[in-house]
């Protein structure tokens, strides 16, 4: 299979100020479209070609799985995204933030603790077991949580590369922002 990149739900500049025309450009343009690029080169000629991204996700390790995952991290990060988005979720997802962290508010500062302890590059991710129980995790560099048998639901990428443009090296400051253009449509969908 030869994987594309895909394109953005929205215009390159629609997500100012949060996240600026410029990281857009690098983050999806660039980095984004090398990993797709790096994918394709290294399953060309292996039994990877004939799979789907996520059982090259589950099958793979070293760098087919590191790009893989990056292809998969990266167009979900960006899918989670809208002009004008951020509030908060609703329906099924709500109650279960609600069950499990008490308020909204407080699980918004679960969350960012997590990104923002996170050493390095990596991801902090909202999961759901196959109970529908949510939980918070990290995971270094290109980690997936697909590998661990959970369902993501949302993502903030913690590598320097999303947010030291915008933010240089005010990691929290990206990330309290972030929460003010989340498609809560789209994420409570994943639930
Ligand atoms: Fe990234």
């Amino acid at each position: 299979m030869n994987f594309q990149l895909p394109s953005l739900p929205y215009a390159k500049d629609a997500l100012e100020p949060v996240v600026g025309l410029g990281t857009i450009e690098f983050h999806h343009g660039k980095h984004h479209q090398a990993y797709v690029n790096n994918l394709n080169n290294l399953i060309k000629g292996t039994k990877f070609e004939q799979m789907s991204l996520e059982e090259i996700i589950l099958k793979s390790d070293g760098a087919i799985y590191n790009n893989a995952a990056q292809v998969w991290n990266h167009t979900f990060y960006f899918y989670s995204f809208k002009p004008g988005g951020g509030g908060n979720p609703k329906g099924q997802l709500a109650k279960a933030i609600e069950g499990e962290w008490g308020t909204f508010e407080n699980f918004v500062k679960e969350f960012n603790a997590a990104a923002l302890s996170l050493f390095g590059s990596g991801w902090a991710w909202l999961v759901k077991d196959n109970s529908g129980k949510l939980s918070i995790i990290q995971e270094s560099n290109a980690g997936n949580p697909l590998t661990k048998g959970v369902t993501p639901i949302l993502t903030f990428d913690v590598w320097e590369h999303a947010y030291y443009l915008d933010y240089q090296n005010r990691r929290a400051d990206y990330l309290s922002s972030l929460w003010g253009i989340i498609d809560w449509d789209a994420v409570c969908a994943r639930y």
